[in-house]
C-alpha cells in the first residue's frame, strides 16, 4: 500500500515536469500515449487539426479489429502541432496518400514491420489531380452524365487551391472536406 502511494507521488511530481516517470525510466509524455506499433502505417506529422479527416479519408469507423491510435495536437519540433494516425495491419494505397496530401502536406507515411520503420514516404500533391475529389460546381461538365473525369491543377498547396480543368472553379479545403 505504502508502495503504491510512494508510486503515485512519482507520478503526479512526474507531471508537472511534463514527464511521466515509469520505474526509473523516464518517458517523454507524447512517447507513452502514442505506444509503437508492430505491424502496419503510422502516418505522422499530419497538419495539427487534421486526424481525424485522415481516419474518415481512410474509412476508419472504430470498429476495426486491429488497433488504430490518433493523437491529436502532439507537440512538434517542425511545426508547433502535429497529429498522428497509427493503424496496426493495414498498408495504405496510392488514392488514400493522394487524399492525405490534399489535407496534410507535410505528413509521413511509415511502414512499420516487426517494429521498426521499413519505408518512411513524404507525400507529395501531384500537380494534377485526377479523379479522386469532384468539382464543387453542380453545373461543372465533370458532375454531368458526360463520361468526364474531374481533373484539377494545384494552384497553391498551402492554403490548398484546386483549379477545375473544365470550369475554371476554385476549390478550397473546405471544399474538399465536405467530399470526404
Ligand atoms: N513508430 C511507431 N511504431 C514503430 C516505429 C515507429 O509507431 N514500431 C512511429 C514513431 O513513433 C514516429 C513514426 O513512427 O511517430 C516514425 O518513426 P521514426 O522514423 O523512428 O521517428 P522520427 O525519426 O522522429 O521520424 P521523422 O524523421 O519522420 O520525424
Ligand atoms: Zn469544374
Amino acid at each position: 500500500m505504502n508502495a503504491m502511494r510512494r508510486r503515485s507521488q512519482v507520478f503526479y511530481l512526474g507531471l508537472m515536469h511534463n514527464r511521466f516517470y515509469v520505474g526509473d525510466t523516464t518517458v517523454s509524455e507524447t512517447a507513452l500515449y502514442v505506444a509503437k506499433i508492430e505491424n502496419g502505417t503510422v502516418i505522422d506529422h499530419i497538419t495539427g487539426g487534421h486526424a481525424l479527416d485522415v481516419a474518415r479519408i481512410l474509412g476508419i469507423s472504430g470498429r476495426e479489429k486491429g488497433t488504430v491510435t490518433i493523437a491529436i495536437n502532439v507537440p512538434s519540433k517542425s511545426y508547433k502541432t502535429k497529429d498522428i494516425v497509427k493503424i496496426e495491419g493495414r498498408e495504405l494505397n496510392p488514392e488514400e496518400v493522394h487524399k492525405i496530401a490534399l489535407l496534410a502536406p507535410h505528413a509521413t507515411i511509415n511502414i512499420i514491420r516487426g517494429y521498426k520503420v521499413v519505408e518512411k514516404k513524404i507525400v507529395q500533391l501531384p500537380k494534377i489531380i485526377d479523379d479522386i475529389i469532384m468539382c464543387a460546381n453542380p453545373a461543372c461538365i465533370s458532375n454531368s452524365n458526360e463520361p468526364v473525369r474531374a481533373k484539377f491543377y494545384v494552384d497553391c498547396e498551402e492554403p490548398l487551391l484546386l483549379k477545375c480543368h473544365y470550369c475554371g472553379y476554385v476549390m478550397e479545403k473546405k471544399d474538399i472536406l465536405l467530399q470526404f
